[in-house]
């Protein structure tokens, strides 16, 4: 029976790490499963956002993904720990699921020279603290400075942030972040939506700061995953197989999913409650 990478994000945003585990792992089937119809997460509770991610998860677990990766910082901050500790444990307990945060926090500090590390994120991620709490366990001297963007999320997924309006708040919110750090060297997009406005933010961000987005990160994460976890990896079917759905109507999806993606790809609407 055919087995799956199951890749999850509220929105289009997760294209960008299903894009790059494709780029790294081509011979992996994967199934992508934007929760379009209830997005965006970032302002939701914790209750909520926790339920939508385990009817995601769930779901991908029953199109017979054995791993699924939330490539949602949201879900990843405020949905992966319960999920893990109390969700897989004892209903799944043969299932995997990884967050985006960890392997993005575990290299985060070795790009810094200044020491100070701006994160671009969900009111949702901000809030949760996550980024902060991490690397500081990792990389005790690098100052976070935290910025909520809570504008870009919906300029991805409505695809107006070419507009005069969508540029006016990409810059808004990387001026906020440098006011309150004029030494920040590295900025992490820690949403999966924001690679997407990447051309537009290297625009207005000064070019000594470094970008750091997640996808390929990501991806590379999941090969050394994989090579400690050969029980999982041999459970994916390798023939390359891409399924992508989502909660919204499929024809709204596939107009994104070319410009976002590059891809001749078609979605496929599902009802995951
Ligand atoms: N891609 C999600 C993230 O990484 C966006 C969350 C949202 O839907 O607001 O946080």
């Amino acid at each position: 029976m055919k087995s799956s990478i199951g890749i999850f994000d509220s929105g289009y945003g997760g294209l960008t790490v299903l894009k790059s585990i494709q780029n790294l792992l081509p011979n992996y089937d994967c199934i992508y499963l934007g929760d379009n119809a209830r997005a965006p997460y970032g302002a939701r509770s914790f209750e909520v956002i926790n339920q939508y991610t385990l009817e995601a998860v769930e779901y991908l677990f029953y199109q017979n993904c054995p791993i699924v990766i939330l490539a949602c910082n949201t879900s990843s901050a405020k949905a992966l720990r319960n999920i893990q500790k109390n969700i897989l444990p004892n209903k799944y307990p043969s299932k995997k699921v990884l967050g985006v945060i960890r392997p993005t926090t575990e290299e985060v500090g070795h790009f810094t020279k200044t020491g100070y590390v701006g994160i671009m994120g969900t009111a949702g991620t901000i809030v949760s603290n996550s980024y902060p709490i991490e690397i500081s366990k990792l990389f005790p001297k690098v100052q976070v400075v935290q910025q909520s963007c809570p504008m870009w999320v919906p300029l991805v997924e409505n695809n107006t942030f070419l507009e005069e309006g969508g540029q006016y708040y990409i810059k808004k919110y990387i001026d906020e972040l440098l006011e309150k750090e004029p030494r920040i060297d590295t900025v992490v997009l820690a949403c999966t939506h924001y690679p997407i406005l990447k051309e537009s933010i290297e625009k207005f961000l000064p070019k000594e700061v470094k970008l750091f987005d997640q996808g390929d990160l990501v991806a590379d994460k999941l090969i050394e995953y994989f090579k400690r976890h050969s029980i999982i990896d041999n459970q994916i079917s390798k023939s390359g197989n891409i399924e992508i759905f989502t909660t919204e109507e499929s024809e709204k999806f596939d107009e994104h999913l070319n410009l976002f993606y590059n891809s001749n790809y078609s979605s496929k609407t599902v009802q995951i409650i």
